[in-house]
């Protein structure tokens, strides 16, 4: 059982923070899988653990933020070589009062334009939102 196409996916939520008409990216750590990308933030649900409440502990330990989260908007899975992925994908907004994003607990944090979006700088796990994010982005 330590080969990892026998092993169950690892859940991952993560958020769709839009504000401005930008959303909300976090850059992956030094030393972590994948260091470096940049990704709608988020991480592992723990074992017993709501999704959408391992969303709102995962951006207060982030990045400091106080967030409500709302609807799903897409699930994704992907095999990388050294494990899966199921990742729930949720709308998210800023809680009243809520501090804006800092860098706590991740390389960095910055608010992306439609632009800004490229395939090549996020996990493969997460390009297959990118085009619906575009157009929650897109002036209506
Ligand atoms: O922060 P925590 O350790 O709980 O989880 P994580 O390391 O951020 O995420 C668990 C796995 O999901 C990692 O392998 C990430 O590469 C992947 N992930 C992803 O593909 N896309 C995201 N938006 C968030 C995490």
């Amino acid at each position: 059982m330590t080969d990892a196409s026998s092993r169950p996916p690892v859940l991952v939520a993560a958020a769709v923070l839009v504000e401005e008409g930008r959303v909300l990216l976090t850059q992956r750590k030094r030393g972590t899988h994948l260091a470096g990308a940049w990704e709608f933030p988020g991480g592992k649900v723990e074992p017993g653990e709501d999704p959408r409440a391992a969303l709102v502990r995962e951006l207060h330990e982030e990045i400091g933020m106080e967030v409500s989260v709302g609807d799903p908007v897409e699930v994704t899975f992907h095999r990388y070589p050294e494990k899966s992925v199921l990742l729930l994908f949720f709308v998210v907004t800023r809680a009243p009062g809520s501090p804006d994003p800092q860098a706590l607990d991740v390389a960095d944090v910055k608010w992306a334009g439609p632009g800004d979006l490229h395939d090549e700088l996020f996990p493969p796990a997460d390009v297959a939102i990118l085009s619906k994010v575009r157009a929650l982005l897109a002036p209506h």
